[in-house]
């Protein structure tokens, strides 16, 4: 499967904080917005992403990431002009996603919970239809919403509904299978003059494989539209990784328990990582993963969790 981050738009909601830095460059805590959509993608395991993003911007996200392989991914990067909708992604990826099962991230979402990477890579074997997550919230009217029955499908998906059927919102985290481009390019633009995402779920809602899975209490779920929504999902990943000494979104940790990269390869990116808390911790996880930095041969000799 491969993977898309859509990081563009104007970010004119958080104006003028995105006046000269794009917001999915904000910080979060102690990193970049951008690090745990790409953390979530490989969380589900996949390597093989497409970054999007604007003329103006694409660059910074060039000299941050590069191709990726220090974390044993391959990131390629491409253009929206405009935003012209969520669902032109998947225009813009055609070539890359060749006919292949593909997910979407938006740029400004985060997830965290227990067990999510195990529904993620259940997520990521898609090999037929659209599987989405749903997230309960207090105002519906702002998002996609879903109207589930009484077993949890799908009745009806519609774009920031005035009288919402559900408190159900749909996530910024979608899979599909090979054709979502070619639906994508049937799409015409909304009346708001994008290519709505929701269009493209209510294409395989109608067309029976739209499963949506429900993020529930154990979950969190946040978005970062609002300096409000910003600062509460810095407050969120402060107060997580302060009580418990771990860190969301690590990529090289990410990297390394998902065997993309080897110890030998995580020991010199923590060895190498600037004298910041970020880059502590990385040394402290080498230390209590018990890899052997002295010999030129390195191995894990023990697992942290
Ligand atoms: O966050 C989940 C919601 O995201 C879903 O519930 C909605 O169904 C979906 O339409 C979307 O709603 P938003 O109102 O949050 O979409 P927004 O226009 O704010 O775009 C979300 C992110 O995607 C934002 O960081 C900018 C980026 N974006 C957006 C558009 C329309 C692009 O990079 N290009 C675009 O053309």
């Amino acid at each position: 499967m491969k993977g898309i981050i859509l990081a563009g738009g104007t970010g004119s909601r958080l104006y003028p904080m995105t006046a000269s830095v794009t917001k999915q460059l904000l910080p979060i805590h102690d990193k970049p917005m951008i690090y745990y959509p790409l953390a979530t993608l490989m969380l589900a395991g996949i390597r093989d992403i497409m970054l999007i993003s604007t003329p103006r911007d694409i660059d910074r996200y060039v000299d941050m990431f590069g191709d990726g392989h220090r974390w044993g991914l391959n990131i390629t990067y491409a253009l929206q002009p405009r935003p012209e909708g969520i669902a032109q992604a998947f225009l813009i990826g055609k070539q890359f996603l060749n006919g292949e099962p593909s997910a979407l991230i938006l740029g400004d979402n985060l997830y965290f919970g227990s067990g999510l990477s195990e529904r993620l890579q259940r997520a990521a074997e898609l090999t037929h239809g659209a599987h989405i997550f749903a997230c309960r919230v207090d105002d519906p009217q702002r998002y996609g919403v879903v109207e589930l029955d009484a077993e949890q499908r799908p009745l009806s998906i519609v774009e920031k509904p005035r009288r919402p059927k559900s408190n159900w919102a749909v996530t910024g985290l979608y899979f599909y299978d090979g054709r979502v481009s070619d639906i994508a390019a049937e799409l015409t633009p909304s009346a708001r003059g994008e290519l709505e995402i929701t269009d493209i779920n209510a294409r395989y809602l109608s067309a029976g494989t739209l499963a949506v899975e429900r993020l529930g209490r154990g979950f969190a779920w946040l978005d970062t539209g609002t300096p409000e929504t910003l600062m509460a999902a810095t407050q969120f990943v402060c107060a997580l990784e302060s009580r418990q000494g771990i860190k969301i979104a690590c990529l090289e940790e990410i990297a390394l328990t998902q065997g993309f990269i080897d110890a030998n390869s995580f020991a010199k990116l923590a060895a190498t990582a600037p004298d910041s808390a970020y880059g502590r911790y990385l040394k402290t996880l080498l230390s209590e993963l018990q890899i052997d930095v002295a010999p030129a041969q390195l191995r894990v000799v023990g697992a942290r969790r």
